[in-house]
């Protein structure tokens, strides 16, 4: 969801739908706004595209220099104008807007009804505003605080009172940016909203909480403490802004990792109840084997999922690349779950082999970003993975939220059908709630440079071995994948064991081999594999869990990875594949976004 808030002397209306119109990237379920004229607050929303909104609004404007407006990429509740945002209190008195997803809504929901609160939408937004309508006593600012004290998630909130010319703002996760103008202050999730008003802004961190007036503003943390946050002179063009200060979308992607895959987690993990809850109708005692069907990168997140699936909840499964299940004559029944893996919901060849497997009867279900894609239209069940929009054509974010979704669907099937004990879950669960962390961890800038380094010591290689094992093979294909996409260089995958039965007569001192080995049940066996490439004189990168200095010393270069579980070690050890390709493309002058002979979403056969 994207967000903007002003207040200051123009009409706030123009600012807000201006804002708002920079944000549409970030979803355009529905818009809304809300306009204090100093008497009252008034909110108009629509479902549908902010155009909606801006031709209802230009026939009837609203009056008032204090606003905050909303566009909407639906979680919890239908797209519908009542499900939009701004949310008010029954007395209209206090307005919010939100972005991101509150964990913990349904009971806050349930104490908020038995208190004698109505709620008029099914968002998990609605709560924020009644929990500060109960804390508020003529303190606004105090009232947000209490309300956000109880609440578990994500969230950019922005909100104001009829009483008060002020708006109370805070930030968990979800992002927001502060303009600060000549008598006037704004607010939004990201700085292209901004730029046609001013260039200073101050970039909120996480649990900041801010006082905006028309003559300033004031940060806080969630206690209270005051804190002191920068102005920062903006100097990027449009252009720049949308890569959020980067050089190309991708790399902003691969920063946006630690968000999209909190994204993808939330409110789907349950701590203490261990309980996995992703929102869809299938039963999963309904089938007995899986079909993973997709496309490029999609796919190899479909071999990660295949190895979770098995190990976890003991279902078979296949994974097929579309163009060929397609042709195939797969064997499909009642039995069978197709699970469509894409990115962007588009891809033919993924559609029609959805199509193919629904002819055989299979039960179907998709890992999809794009929301209302044609797959999400005709499947049975979608699994968002909530990435957000990914420009750069090599895809990255989407592929790590697509394991992670993975996953979680592995936990929720092996919890279901009993294959997993509460020990393992719990553990499990526990370790795919820190993978934001462990991958903001992995996007330090001490390893981001070191990966620059090891690409720019082999970009010269005409050719690239990746190895892996187990649930990390896929991170070597995906790792060989990346690189080929970008760069051009010629690169191989393949499961380390294999080697021995073919590419070993590849290996020579100019070929670059990168092993994935990190911690894991068969570490040992791919250490041999890499003493089989060193033996030929082969240049060893080796990608290695933090610590491990004793496997050090069988590479020529080593890339450490933050320690993760196994099962999670696919998502963390993405990110060194990502960077390893990003920096030997960008070494080579390639055009990382924009690939020759790529598209972003193919929709032909
Ligand atoms: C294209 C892109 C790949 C992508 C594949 C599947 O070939 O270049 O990067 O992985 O399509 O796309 P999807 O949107 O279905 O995930």
């Amino acid at each position: 969801c994207g967000i903007v808030g002003y207040i200051g002397p123009k009409q706030a209306q123009d600012v807000l739908i201006s804002g708002l119109s920079k944000l549409e990237y970030r979803g355009y379920d529905s818009a809304g706004v809300a306009i204090g004229d100093g008497a009252c607050i008034t909110v108009r929303k629509k479902a549908g595209k902010l155009a909606n909104l801006s031709t209802e609004l230009e026939a009837t404007p609203l009056a008032g220099t204090l606003g905050i407006g909303h566009t909407r990429w639906a979680t919890h509740g239908l797209p519908n104008d009542t499900n939009s945002h701004p949310h008010a209190t029954e007395d209209g008195r206090i307005v919010i807007v939100h972005n991101g997803i509150i964990e913990n809504y349904l009971s806050l929901k349930e104490g908020l009804i038995a208190r004698g609160h109505g709620f008029k939408s099914e968002t998990d937004s609605e709560v924020l505003a009644h929990l500060i309508e109960e804390a508020y006593k003529g303190d606004l600012e105090s009232a947000v605080r209490t309300a956000l004290s109880q609440v578990r998630g994500a969230y950019g909130i922005v909100v104001t009172h009829v009483d008060h010319r002020e708006i109370v703002a805070a930030r968990t996760v979800s992002p927001l940016v502060m303009g600060v103008g000549e008598g006037e202050m704004f607010l939004a999730s990201d700085v292209p909203a901004l730029l046609a008003y001013t260039r200073n802004m101050v970039f909120l961190h996480d649990g900041d909480m801010v006082v905006l007036n028309d003559d300033g503003f004031r940060v806080t943390d969630l206690q209270g403490n005051a804190l002191n946050r920068e102005i920062e002179r903006v100097e990027w063009d449009a252009e720049a802004a949308e890569k959020g200060g980067y050089d190309t979308y991708m790399l902003k992607e691969i920063y946006e990792q630690p968000q999209a895959l909190t994204n993808t987690l939330i409110g789907r993990l349950h701590d203490e109840t261990g309980e996995v809850n992703l929102d869809i109708n299938l039963d999963p005692g309904s089938f007995k084997r899986i079909s993973i069907i997709a496309c490029g990168t999609a796919y190899y997140a479909g071999l990660v999922g295949e190895y979770l699936i098995e190990q976890l909840a003991r279902i078979p499964v296949e994974v097929d690349v579309a163009s060929e299940y397609r042709y195939r004559d797969p064997l499909v029944s009642e039995n069978t779950l197709a699970i469509v893996v894409s990115q962007s919901g588009e891809t033919i060849d993924t559609l029609e082999a959805l199509r193919e497997a629904k002819k055989g009867g299979a039960r179907t279900l998709g890992v999809i970003n794009a929301k209302g894609s044609s797959m999400t239209r005709e499947l049975d069940d979608t699994l968002y993975i909530h990435a957000g929009p990914e420009i750069g054509v090599a895809s990255t974010k989407a592929y790590t939220s697509m394991v992670s979704a993975f996953l979680m669907l592995a936990l929720w099937l092996g919890r279901a059908r009993g294959t997993l004990s509460e020990k393992e879950g719990a553990e499990l669960l526990h370790a795919a709630r820190e993978l934001p962390r462990l991958v903001e961890e992995a996007l330090q800038p001490e390893r981001v440079e070191r990966i620059r380094q090891v690409a720019e010591k082999y970009h010269q290689a005409r050719d690239y071995l990746f190895l892996g094992r187990g649930v990390n093979s896929p991170t070597a294909y995906e790792g060989a994948l990346k690189l080929k996409e970008i760069s051009y260089i010629h690169a191989e995958a393949y499961a380390a064991g294999e080697m021995k039965h073919g590419p070993i007569a590849l290996i020579d001192a100019n070929l670059p081999v990168v092993v994935v080995a990190t911690e894991s049940r068969l570490l040992e066996k791919t250490i041999s594999n890499v003493q089989e490439v060193r033996a030929r004189a082969g240049k060893v990168i080796a990608i290695l869990s933090d610590g491990d200095t004793e496997n050090a010393q069988h590479a020529d270069d080593v890339i450490y990875v933050p320690r993760a579980h196994e099962m999670v070690s696919p998502v963390v050890n993405a990110i060194a594949m990502q960077l390893l390709a990003y920096f030997t493309a960008s070494a080579l002058g390639k055009d990382v976004d924009k690939p020759r002979n790529l598209a972003k979403s193919v929709t032909v056969e």
